[in-house]
Protein backbone atom coordinates (compact mmCIF):
# COMPACT_ATOMS: atom_id res chain seq x y z
CA UNK A 1 0.00 0.00 0.00
CA UNK A 2 1.24 3.49 -0.92
CA UNK A 3 1.91 5.89 1.95
CA UNK A 4 -1.11 8.27 1.06
CA UNK A 5 -3.27 5.34 0.99
CA UNK A 6 -2.23 4.03 3.93
CA UNK A 7 -2.60 7.57 5.98
CA UNK A 8 -6.61 7.73 4.42
CA UNK A 9 -7.12 4.08 5.55
CA UNK A 10 -5.13 4.76 8.98
CA UNK A 11 -7.92 7.61 9.88
CA UNK A 12 -10.48 6.31 8.26
CA UNK A 13 -9.94 3.13 10.78
CA UNK A 14 -9.56 5.88 13.41
CA UNK A 15 -12.83 7.61 12.59
CA UNK A 16 -14.42 4.39 13.02
CA UNK A 17 -12.20 3.45 16.38
CA UNK A 18 -13.93 7.08 17.77
CA UNK A 19 -17.36 5.81 16.74
CA UNK A 20 -17.42 2.82 18.39
CA UNK A 21 -15.49 3.79 21.40
CA UNK A 22 -18.22 6.77 21.98
CA UNK A 23 -21.43 4.07 21.39
CA UNK A 24 -19.85 1.01 22.93
CA UNK A 25 -23.78 -0.88 23.07
CA UNK A 26 -25.12 -2.77 20.40
CA UNK A 27 -28.43 -1.10 20.32
CA UNK A 28 -26.84 2.39 20.37
CA UNK A 29 -25.06 1.33 17.04
CA UNK A 30 -27.53 -1.35 15.53
CA UNK A 31 -29.53 -0.56 12.10
CA UNK A 32 -33.11 -1.30 13.03
CA UNK A 33 -33.85 -3.48 10.57
CA UNK A 34 -32.41 -7.56 9.77
CA UNK A 35 -32.40 -7.08 6.31
CA UNK A 36 -30.38 -9.74 5.35
CA UNK A 37 -33.70 -11.82 6.35
CA UNK A 38 -34.93 -11.93 2.90
CA UNK A 39 -31.86 -13.86 1.36
CA UNK A 40 -32.49 -16.22 4.36
CA UNK A 41 -33.41 -19.23 2.04
CA UNK A 42 -29.88 -18.94 0.10
CA UNK A 43 -28.04 -18.55 3.75
CA UNK A 44 -30.11 -21.89 4.42
CA UNK A 45 -28.34 -23.70 1.44
CA UNK A 46 -25.06 -23.17 2.95
CA UNK A 47 -26.07 -23.65 6.63
CA UNK A 48 -23.34 -26.39 6.93
CA UNK A 49 -20.62 -23.84 5.63
CA UNK A 50 -18.98 -20.81 7.05
CA UNK A 51 -20.11 -16.88 7.03
CA UNK A 52 -18.04 -14.40 7.13
CA UNK A 53 -19.16 -11.31 7.54
CA UNK A 54 -16.70 -8.41 6.65
CA UNK A 55 -16.94 -4.98 8.02
CA UNK A 56 -19.32 -6.77 10.84
CA UNK A 57 -19.32 -3.59 13.09
CA UNK A 58 -21.01 -4.41 16.05
CA UNK A 59 -22.00 -7.16 15.04
CA UNK A 60 -26.35 -7.03 14.60
CA UNK A 61 -26.17 -9.96 11.59
CA UNK A 62 -23.51 -11.89 13.07
CA UNK A 63 -25.78 -12.22 15.96
CA UNK A 64 -28.90 -13.03 14.09
CA UNK A 65 -26.43 -15.51 12.35
CA UNK A 66 -24.80 -17.13 15.10
CA UNK A 67 -28.78 -17.35 16.99
CA UNK A 68 -29.91 -19.33 14.28
CA UNK A 69 -27.26 -21.32 14.85
CA UNK A 70 -24.67 -20.59 11.26
CA UNK A 71 -20.96 -20.83 12.02
CA UNK A 72 -20.13 -16.80 11.34
CA UNK A 73 -16.59 -15.01 11.25
CA UNK A 74 -17.20 -11.37 12.53
CA UNK A 75 -14.71 -9.78 10.98
CA UNK A 76 -14.25 -5.44 11.26
CA UNK A 77 -10.65 -2.78 11.23
CA UNK A 78 -11.72 -1.20 14.18
CA UNK A 79 -10.94 -3.10 17.52
CA UNK A 80 -13.34 -0.94 19.14
CA UNK A 81 -16.70 -2.61 17.03
CA UNK A 82 -14.58 -6.23 17.76
CA UNK A 83 -14.23 -5.41 21.32
CA UNK A 84 -18.56 -4.60 21.08
CA UNK A 85 -19.38 -8.11 19.11
CA UNK A 86 -16.96 -9.87 21.67
CA UNK A 87 -18.49 -8.12 24.81
CA UNK A 88 -22.20 -8.74 23.79
CA UNK A 89 -21.03 -12.75 22.99
CA UNK A 90 -17.87 -13.83 23.44
CA UNK A 91 -17.90 -17.23 21.41
CA UNK A 92 -18.73 -15.71 18.21
CA UNK A 93 -15.64 -15.95 16.26
CA UNK A 94 -13.99 -12.81 15.19
CA UNK A 95 -11.05 -11.64 13.62
CA UNK A 96 -10.03 -7.77 13.35
CA UNK A 97 -7.96 -6.80 9.71
CA UNK A 98 -8.05 -4.06 6.77
CA UNK A 99 -10.50 -5.94 4.11
CA UNK A 100 -8.31 -4.01 1.74
CA UNK A 101 -4.95 -5.74 2.66
CA UNK A 102 -6.41 -9.05 1.46
CA UNK A 103 -8.72 -11.81 3.41
CA UNK A 104 -6.56 -13.66 5.73
CA UNK A 105 -9.07 -16.30 6.12
CA UNK A 106 -7.38 -19.97 4.79
CA UNK A 107 -10.84 -21.56 5.10
CA UNK A 108 -12.01 -23.65 2.18
CA UNK A 109 -15.86 -23.81 3.46
CA UNK A 110 -16.96 -20.10 3.06
CA UNK A 111 -20.45 -20.07 1.71
CA UNK A 112 -21.55 -16.61 1.71
CA UNK A 113 -20.24 -13.66 2.26
CA UNK A 114 -21.66 -10.68 4.22
CA UNK A 115 -20.88 -7.16 3.30
CA UNK A 116 -23.39 -5.02 5.14
CA UNK A 117 -22.57 -0.90 4.29
CA UNK A 118 -19.36 -2.14 4.14
CA UNK A 119 -18.02 -2.38 0.70
CA UNK A 120 -18.74 1.25 -0.11
CA UNK A 121 -15.65 3.22 1.28
CA UNK A 122 -12.97 2.68 -0.88
CA UNK A 123 -11.67 3.60 -4.55
CA UNK A 124 -12.50 1.83 -7.19
CA UNK A 125 -9.01 0.14 -7.97
CA UNK A 126 -9.84 -0.89 -4.46
CA UNK A 127 -13.12 -1.79 -4.43
CA UNK A 128 -12.42 -3.93 -7.66
CA UNK A 129 -9.74 -6.41 -5.71
CA UNK A 130 -11.99 -6.36 -2.86
CA UNK A 131 -14.72 -8.36 -4.92
CA UNK A 132 -11.99 -10.54 -6.59
CA UNK A 133 -11.01 -11.30 -3.03
CA UNK A 134 -14.18 -12.00 -2.05
CA UNK A 135 -15.06 -14.31 -5.14
CA UNK A 136 -11.69 -16.14 -4.30
CA UNK A 137 -12.65 -17.16 -0.48
CA UNK A 138 -16.10 -18.46 -1.57
CA UNK A 139 -16.21 -21.93 -2.12
CA UNK A 140 -17.78 -22.65 -5.80
CA UNK A 141 -21.65 -21.46 -5.55
CA UNK A 142 -20.83 -19.49 -2.31
CA UNK A 143 -23.16 -16.34 -2.07
CA UNK A 144 -21.59 -12.45 -1.67
CA UNK A 145 -24.94 -10.51 0.20
CA UNK A 146 -24.30 -7.01 -0.06
CA UNK A 147 -25.58 -3.62 0.71
CA UNK A 148 -24.11 -0.38 -0.52
CA UNK A 149 -25.05 3.01 -0.67
CA UNK A 150 -27.47 4.53 -4.01
CA UNK A 151 -26.69 7.23 -5.80
CA UNK A 152 -29.40 8.77 -4.75
CA UNK A 153 -27.80 8.75 -1.51
CA UNK A 154 -25.69 11.26 -2.70
CA UNK A 155 -28.20 13.70 -3.02
CA UNK A 156 -29.24 13.83 1.11
CA UNK A 157 -25.55 14.34 1.39
CA UNK A 158 -24.39 16.59 -1.09
CA UNK A 159 -24.51 19.55 1.26
CA UNK A 160 -21.69 17.24 3.57
CA UNK A 161 -19.42 16.46 1.12
CA UNK A 162 -15.82 18.31 1.06
CA UNK A 163 -13.72 16.84 -1.33
CA UNK A 164 -14.62 14.51 -4.73
CA UNK A 165 -11.93 12.04 -4.61
CA UNK A 166 -13.29 10.58 -8.05
CA UNK A 167 -16.32 9.90 -10.14
CA UNK A 168 -18.99 9.17 -7.18
CA UNK A 169 -16.28 8.55 -4.44
CA UNK A 170 -16.36 11.56 -1.86
CA UNK A 171 -14.69 12.93 1.33
CA UNK A 172 -17.23 14.38 3.51
CA UNK A 173 -16.93 17.46 5.76
CA UNK A 174 -16.59 15.13 8.57
CA UNK A 175 -13.22 13.50 7.05
CA UNK A 176 -14.86 9.71 6.62
CA UNK A 177 -15.27 8.71 2.70
CA UNK A 178 -18.11 7.42 0.71
CA UNK A 179 -19.18 5.97 -2.67
CA UNK A 180 -21.74 5.74 -4.33
CA UNK A 181 -23.12 3.46 -6.75
CA UNK A 182 -25.80 2.82 -8.88
CA UNK A 183 -27.44 -1.22 -10.30
CA UNK A 184 -25.44 -0.73 -13.53
CA UNK A 185 -21.89 0.14 -11.79
CA UNK A 186 -22.43 -2.66 -8.83
CA UNK A 187 -23.47 -5.40 -11.63
CA UNK A 188 -20.56 -4.00 -13.31
CA UNK A 189 -18.18 -4.42 -10.59
CA UNK A 190 -19.69 -7.98 -9.78
CA UNK A 191 -19.29 -9.06 -13.44
CA UNK A 192 -17.85 -12.21 -12.51
CA UNK A 193 -20.63 -13.80 -10.44
CA UNK A 194 -24.27 -14.47 -11.57
CA UNK A 195 -26.35 -11.95 -10.55
CA UNK A 196 -29.18 -13.43 -8.37
CA UNK A 197 -30.73 -10.27 -7.16
CA UNK A 198 -29.47 -6.81 -7.24
CA UNK A 199 -32.80 -4.01 -6.02
CA UNK A 200 -32.67 -0.49 -4.90
CA UNK A 201 -34.35 0.20 -1.44
CA UNK A 202 -35.32 3.13 0.49
CA UNK A 203 -36.28 3.11 4.22
CA UNK A 204 -35.57 4.70 7.56
CA UNK A 205 -32.24 3.91 8.96
CA UNK A 206 -31.34 5.40 12.30
CA UNK A 207 -34.50 7.97 12.12
CA UNK A 208 -33.20 9.16 8.87
CA UNK A 209 -34.99 8.10 4.93
CA UNK A 210 -31.53 6.03 3.31
CA UNK A 211 -31.35 4.87 -0.34
CA UNK A 212 -29.45 1.69 -0.43
CA UNK A 213 -28.74 -0.85 -3.01
CA UNK A 214 -28.33 -4.58 -1.92
CA UNK A 215 -28.25 -7.74 -3.10
CA UNK A 216 -27.43 -11.76 -3.74
CA UNK A 217 -24.60 -12.99 -6.24
CA UNK A 218 -23.45 -16.27 -7.01
CA UNK A 219 -19.15 -17.62 -7.49
CA UNK A 220 -20.18 -19.28 -11.10
C1 LIG B 1 -21.68 1.29 8.37
S1 LIG B 1 -20.71 0.12 9.26
C2 LIG B 1 -21.63 -1.37 8.92
C3 LIG B 1 -21.69 -2.27 10.12
C4 LIG B 1 -22.58 -3.50 9.94
N1 LIG B 1 -22.11 -4.34 8.85
C5 LIG B 1 -24.04 -3.11 9.72
O1 LIG B 1 -24.60 -3.43 8.67
O2 LIG B 1 -24.64 -2.50 10.63
C6 LIG B 1 -19.25 -0.12 8.24
C7 LIG B 1 -18.20 -1.01 8.91
O3 LIG B 1 -17.17 -1.29 7.96
C8 LIG B 1 -15.93 -1.31 8.66
N2 LIG B 1 -14.85 -1.07 7.69
C9 LIG B 1 -14.68 0.03 6.91
N3 LIG B 1 -13.56 -0.10 6.17
C10 LIG B 1 -13.02 -1.31 6.48
C11 LIG B 1 -11.86 -2.00 6.05
N4 LIG B 1 -11.03 -1.46 5.15
N5 LIG B 1 -11.62 -3.24 6.56
C12 LIG B 1 -12.46 -3.78 7.48
N6 LIG B 1 -13.57 -3.17 7.95
C13 LIG B 1 -13.84 -1.94 7.44
C14 LIG B 1 -16.08 -0.18 9.68
O4 LIG B 1 -15.17 -0.30 10.76
C15 LIG B 1 -17.53 -0.35 10.11
O5 LIG B 1 -17.64 -1.19 11.22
Amino acid sequence: MNCLKEELHMEQQDIWNKRYNKHKSLSDLASEDIWIKKYGSYFDEKRDKTIVDLGCGSGINSYYLYNKGYDVIACDFSLAAIEIVKNNNDNITSMCFDMLQGIPIYNQNIGVVLASLSTHYFSLNDTVALYRNIYNLLESSGYFVFRVNSLKEYLSDKDEINEIIEENYYRLKSGAVKRYFDISAISNLLKDFKIIDINENDFVYFGNRKYFIDGIVQKS
